[in-house]
């Protein structure tokens, strides 16, 4: 069978380089990829957005099976538009997508069936939304509906930064028509998980646990980004909570879409705080995790391909993935600069060495060819990833591998899987001290 993959992050490369050892894979495109996906992938110069360009390339090349990585074109409708072809595409209809590209839509649903999450309230005006935060006097994250590329949520403790996000939502647009109406939602604290399943509309089938960094600073300090590094398994999501999660929040969202007459099949990503009063949703993501993804998928022994067709079949009901047990971690290294602004085109260094390591995957994000070399060309360059018989393992190998690797300007964070570390760590004294 012919695949494409659709996006060009390192997201999609992990997902290239786990889709190329299917035994039914006989050759994988990807729409438009980067210099590492190049190495293992046809590249075709179409855009994810570009709907009807990759409809009629995958016409003609026969794809036999189209895996969409980012949010923007199952947003827009790319699987309709597909299945309306016969072409066999992995991912939510555009109705479904709406639990991402609406974060109104997607709170709604929780409501109305129960599902755990933030108490909100949703304002389409200024004023309404100024007189609510000034009333209310406490921390709370004010967040844009639509799609904003991972920048329209303001976490604000303070009543100032509360009218400051406001503002620049309301009266600056600063999201345009993304931010037209808006969720003001309770502050929840706790630890972070990203919980990311497959569904066939009816039954579902979860990937390992994982953890993002979104922070581009140590100590999770500075401005949100796409994601600065992912580790997997997630130890706060232990057996009991995993199943709460599943029991509690998966499955009653995948039976409210169905009711919804929005029948949800391909991935669906959860993201979790983990509170004090159980397992509650940040939001749903309509897609893979980027970094989650790299951090995942070296641990699946399982074929990828074989369980998206079977969702696509409505066969999920008792299948089984297996997992590797070692923990995998995905070091983020990016453009100085990013999140904000970055220069590119800098030859990046080290990456022929590494080529030999085993157990180590350097994914490529905004990297290019440019002369015979390899150069940067986006923000979050590369996810270097590596496993590990423990998180310390994996933790000591990633970080010896990021320092075989140079570019001007590169940065990273130098904690990443710090959290499941002291975790470990902890247990290990509550366990000898017993
Ligand atoms: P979202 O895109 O909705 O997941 O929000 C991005 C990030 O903002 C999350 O990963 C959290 O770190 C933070 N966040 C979102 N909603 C809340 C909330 N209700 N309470 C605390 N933090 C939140
Ligand atoms: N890692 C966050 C995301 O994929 O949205």
């Amino acid at each position: 069978m012919k695949v494409l993959v659709v996006g060009s992050g390192a997201r999609e490369h992990a997902l290239v380089w786990k889709i190329s050892q299917s035994r039914l894979v006989k050759k994988i495109y990807c729409a438009p990829g980067n210099a590492g996906i190049g190495q293992i992938a046809e590249l075709v110069d179409i855009k994810p957005e570009d709907i009807n360009g990759l409809l009629e390339f995958a016409l003609s090349e026969r794809i036999g099976l189209t895996v969409v990585g980012p949010e923007a074109p199952l947003s827009a409708g790319i699987v309709d538009v597909f299945k309306e072809r016969g072409l066999r595409i992995f991912g939510p209809g555009k109705n479904a997508s709406a639990l991402e590209s609406s974060k109104i839509f997607a709170k709604k649903i929780m409501k109305k069936y129960r599902i755990p999450t933030a108490e909100f309230e949703v304002f389409f005006d200024y004023e309404q939304a100024l007189a609510f935060v000034k009333d209310a006097r406490r921390p709370l994250v004010i967040k844009a509906d639509g799609l904003c590329a991972g920048k329209g949520v303001f976490v604000c403790d303070e009543l100032e930064d509360q009218e400051q996000a406001l503002s620049s939502i309301f009266k600056e647009s600063l999201f345009g028509e993304a931010g037209r109406n808006i969720l003001i939602e309770e502050k929840l604290d706790g630890e972070e998980a990203s919980i990311i399943v497959i569904s066939d509309g009816k039954n579902i089938v979860s990937m390992a646990s994982s953890q993002d960094h979104k922070r581009v600073f140590d100590n999770d300090e500075g401005p949100n980004t796409g994601g600065m590094g992912a580790y997997s398994p997630a130890p706060a999501v232990n057996r009991k909570i995993f199943k709460q999660i599943e029991e509690k929040i998966i499955i009653p969202v995948i039976r409210a879409m169905e009711k919804e007459r929005a029948l949800y099949c391909g991935v669906l990503y959860a993201g979790i705080m983990l509170t004090q009063e159980g397992p509650k949703v940040l939001e749903f993501n309509v897609r893979f995790g980027d970094p989650e993804t790299q951090a995942i998928l070296p641990r699946l022994k399982s074929d990828l391909v074989e369980v998206m067709l079977a969702a696509l079949e409505q066969k999920l009901k008792n299948y089984s993935l297996e997992w590797d047990n070692r923990a995998c971690v995905c070091v983020v290294l990016a453009s100085g600069g990013y999140p904000g602004g970055y220069e590119k085109g800098k030859k990046i260094t080290g990456l022929e060495k590494i080529k030999s390591l085993k157990d180590v995957f350097v994914f490529h994000s905004g990297t290019k060819f440019k002369g015979g070399e390899v150069v940067t060309d986006g923000g979050r360059v590369l996810g270097v990833t590596a496993l590990g018989k423990d998180i310390k393992a994996a933790l000591s190998r990633v970080y010896n591998t990021v320092g075989m690797i140079n570019f001007e300007k590169m940065h990273y964070r130098k904690d990443i899987g710090r959290r499941a570390l002291v975790r470990r760590n902890d247990f290990r004294k509550l366990k000898r001290s017993k």
